[in-house]
């Protein structure tokens, strides 16, 4: 599995997300407490940026239509969206946020 540094940790607002491209797919890296997740940043109901939503309870919020989805699992947790979003693996080193693209939902 090839992981690839991606950003500073410090990039990444604490209880929010960060917009980035890997390899040509968008990323969202979403912090929250000591953590750090990366999910497909492209929503699965109507297409829109993720890392513009709200983080919270291990949720990051679509801002268009309101569906959240986990970020563990990329699973929503309430519609209009009904399909998850890919997540990614994350590793943290230092300061660095590496993400592996091998898809892990
Ligand atoms: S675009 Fe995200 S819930 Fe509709």
């Amino acid at each position: 599995m090839t992981f690839v540094r991606v950003c500073p940790l410090r990039d990444i607002p604490a209880d929010g997300a960060l917009a980035v491209e890997i390899d040509d797919t968008p990323v969202a890296l979403v912090r929250t407490g000591t953590e750090v997740f990366a999910l497909n940043d492209i929503c699965s109901h109507a297409e829109v940026s993720l890392a513009e939503g709200e983080v919270y309870d291990y949720t990051i919020e679509c801002w268009l239509h309101g569906s959240c989805f986990d970020l563990r699992t990329g699973k929503p947790t309430n519609p209009p969206a009904t399909q998850p979003v890919p997540t990614y693996r994350v590793k943290i080193e230092g300061d660095d946020v590496y993400v592996s693209l091998a898809q892990e939902s």
